[in-house]
């Protein structure tokens, strides 16, 4: 049942952070220009949570611990969390104001300034 989701065009809509086998996929990995947008973006929209270019002396605040935290499960829980938010810890839902692709755009940018475990 799962699997039929996976090869769908909408399967990241889907995606939830505690079933891997359902992934959400960045659909722009490794684009530089992607992530000089997403650099961007991430500075208008996250940056007075998460501080600026992602640096935050907040651990749970600090988007460059996803890696180490979620190893594989990274763009799973990045993406489940932006759609759904942690109303309990602050963090807003941005269903409805953000597309999947400024989303992706946003990661794209994170994913270049991960921190080594
Ligand atoms: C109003 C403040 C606020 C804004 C704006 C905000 N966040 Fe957050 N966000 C938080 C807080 C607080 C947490 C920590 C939640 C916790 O303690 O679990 C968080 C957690 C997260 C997490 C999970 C981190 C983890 O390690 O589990 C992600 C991913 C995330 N935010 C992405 C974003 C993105 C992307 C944006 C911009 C589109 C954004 N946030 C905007 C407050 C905010």
């Amino acid at each position: 049942m799962l699997a039929l989701f996976f090869d769908l065009p909408g399967a990241m809509r889907y995606a939830r952070a505690d079933d891997p086998a359902v992934a959400a996929k960045n659909p722009y990995e490794g684009d530089a220009s992607r992530a000089a947008a997403g650099r961007g973006l991430f500075n208008q929209y996250c940056a007075h949570c998460h501080g600026p270019n992602a640096f935050s002396p907040d651990p749970p605040r600090d988007l460059r611990r996803l890696k180490r935290r979620y190893g594989e499960n990274m763009a799973n829980v990045f993406h489940f969390t932006v759609m759904h938010g942690r109303p309990d810890k602050g963090m807003p839902n941005w269903t409805g104001r953000l597309d999947d692709d400024t989303i992706w755009t946003i990661f794209t940018f994170l994913q270049t300034v991960q921190a080594e475990p």
